[in-house]
């Protein structure tokens, strides 16, 4: 990929300042609870550490890896559970945090198997909600940046693995 090939569309200040306050928002609505963070791997590695040191109420973290198949830049609806939860998450107050929620399977999927295990309360935080191709409906409790469509790279998101160390988040011209 060359310089030309990509932009900055948000960039390290607007991520930490969107960050701060989705810290805010869910140390208020959980004042004097406890929750658990479930992050989504690989992408969202950045994002929740980032996130969960902006939170102040008591916080236990967990991870699931899930992977989407499809072409480079959308998603086929076949998702595969690579590594599950190592916690019970039973009488929890859980929230499963994505860096983006793009086509909505991944979500969608998790969501309801979370569920089904019986959590106390069970919500979505994304950093990126990519509303333009959609397929389920399924919406984030809390989102940090919304976009329309168009591939995107950097603070975890990934072009072939490759770019996920980028602090800014960049706009891909897709050829
Ligand atoms: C990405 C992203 C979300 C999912 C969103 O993961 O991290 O988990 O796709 O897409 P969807 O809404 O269309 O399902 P990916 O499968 O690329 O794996 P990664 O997190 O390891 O990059």
């Amino acid at each position: 990929m060359t310089d030309a090939d990509h932009q900055i569309l948000f960039s390290r200040d607007r991520i930490a300042a969107e960050v701060k306050r989705l810290g805010a928002e869910i140390s208020k609505d959980y004042a004097n609870e406890e929750i658990m963070l479930v992050g989504v791997l690989k992408g969202s590695f950045l994002f929740i550490a980032d996130l969960i040191r902006a939170i102040s109420v008591p916080t236990v973290v967990d991870f699931v890896r899930l992977a989407s198949y499809g072409s480079e830049t959308s998603s086929s609806g076949i998702i595969e559970f690579r590594k599950g939860l190592e916690m019970p998450i039973r009488g929890r107050n859980v929230i499963i945090i994505e860096d983006i929620v793009d086509s909505g399977y991944t979500l969608e999927c998790l969501y309801n198997k979370l569920l089904n295990q019986e959590p106390r309360s069970l919500k979505i935080c994304t950093l990126i909600d990519k509303r333009g191709r959609r397929e389920v409906e399924i919406e984030a409790d809390y989102v940090g940046i919304t976009m329309e469509d168009g591939f995107i790279i950097g603070y975890g998101l990934d072009h072939n693995e490759y770019y996920r160390h980028l602090p800014d988040i960049y706009l891909v011209r897709e050829t």
